[in-house]
């Protein structure tokens, strides 16, 4: 916790702390099907599936752990008042805070310097999560809270508005020291980039050369190639380049001034110039990263016998967006391997396929440890 807060979220037993003693994992050799040994340098060799109670896992993690830890992404119950096949999602109110604030704790130790958590949540809790994840990370450590378009037909039986979204609150260790990445450009990106005048710099897209933002150097009369002076911006609005760079940048052939050479002048942007990817952006559409009905079907490819697919199971793409995109300086991502477990073959993430054999060497390492056995006494 970052030492007194001026707003506090308070719940009856807050101050109730289970206490913790250490733990240690214990591969569970009978459930890991990986090699026993690396057997080329491409080998991923430190995958991890853990059996148990995670507040205990987590807790034996710590150890090896501490501060090392780029991205976390987490998918907790969302505390629906719903009962689910395998969990009960509806805890007291108080005792969820309770329950996610000592995971919140120990995942914040995890975290390096310059890595960042992401959380998967509803708005049963989301809001009451945002202001004890201020608690437990600092306010200003708060990076953006991710809507993610989790279903995009509407429900008719809705007794309200329907639902389609959750959050995805993001939080670094370290704001200052937390670097996103960009996202791939894609077609759809490029498509308004075209080259009506031939420039041998390649393909550009226009952008407007006024803005609202106060300039003191920003008014000036611009006269068009054709002859026809324009007094000045639109009203409330100032040239974004003082009157010496406009004409420089004329000079470059940097203006666009339309077919016949009359328009209101518009700023060249060339594709070249531009960012190698796109800035990634707060609201992420089902088209971009997937849906919940895309999830179960991914969950029914690999085990088909399952009767029902839990509710809010997460996309791949989802997930692969928050791995790949958002760790950094990419070290996890690199690491990282999407795997079709239904027919054992693999895809590395850069997309390149994985042949089976190397995809069986690659399964994570199994554990169950005093963990599991702890959890089962309860
Ligand atoms: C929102 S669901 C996760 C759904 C999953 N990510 C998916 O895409 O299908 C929350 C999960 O947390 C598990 N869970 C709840 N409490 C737990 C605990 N104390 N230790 C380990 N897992 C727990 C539940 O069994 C449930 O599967």
């Amino acid at each position: 916790m970052n030492g007194k807060q001026r707003v506090e979220l308070t719940w009856i037993g807050k101050e109730n702390r289970p206490r913790l003693e250490p733990r240690i994992l214990l591969e569970g050799l009978e459930l890991s099907h990986h090699a026993q040994h690396r057997i080329d340098k491409s080998d991923l060799f430190d995958n991890r599936l853990v059996f148990g109670d995670n507040l205990l896992a987590l807790k034996a993690l710590e150890q090896e752990f501490i501060g090392r830890i780029k991205c976390i992404y987490i998918d907790p119950p969302y505390n629906t008042g719903s009962a689910w096949d395998h969990y009960q999602d509806g805890l007291e109110h108080s005792l969820w805070l309770s329950m996610i604030r000592e995971r919140l704790v120990i995942l914040r130790r995890l975290l390096a310097d310059d890595g960042a958590i992401w959380i998967s949540i509803d708005d049963n809790e989301c809001h009451y999560l945002k202001v004890l994840m201020d608690e437990i990370f600092g306010r200003q450590n708060f990076v953006a809270n991710v809507i993610w378009q989790k279903i995009f037909s509407p429900k008719s039986t809705a007794r309200h508005l329907s639902d389609m979204h959750d959050h995805i609150l993001l939080f670094a260790r370290d704001k200052e020291k937390w670097t996103r990445n960009l996202l791939p450009r894609s077609e759809e990106h490029n498509k308004s980039y075209k080259n009506p005048d031939d420039d041998p710099r390649g393909v550009w897209t226009s952008g407007d050369l006024s803005a609202r933002n106060y300039y003191s150097v920003g008014v000036y009369p611009i006269t068009t190639p054709a002859g026809r002076v324009i007094e000045g911006p639109p009203k409330g609005m100032y040239w974004r380049v003082s009157k010496e760079k406009f004409a420089e940048l004329d000079r470059d052939n940097r203006i666009w001034w339309g077919v016949n050479r009359n328009n209101q002048p518009r700023l060249k942007r060339f594709l070249s110039d531009v960012l190698e990817g796109i800035v990634p952006q707060t609201i992420w559409f089902h088209q971009d990263v997937g849906n919940t009905q895309e999830a179960k079907k991914e969950v029914m490819a690999v085990v088909p016998e399952v009767p029902d697919v839990f509710q809010t199971t997460k996309p791949e793409r989802l997930i692969k967006r928050i791995l790949r995109n958002f760790n950094g300086r990419r070290r996890l991502g690199s690491r990282f391997l999407w795997r079709n477990w239904h027919n054992w073959s693999s895809r590395t993430q850069d997309g390149t396929a994985m042949d089976n054999d190397r995809a069986r060497r690659t399964l994570p390492h199994a554990y169950r440890s005093s963990v599991e056995k702890s959890y089962r006494r309860r």
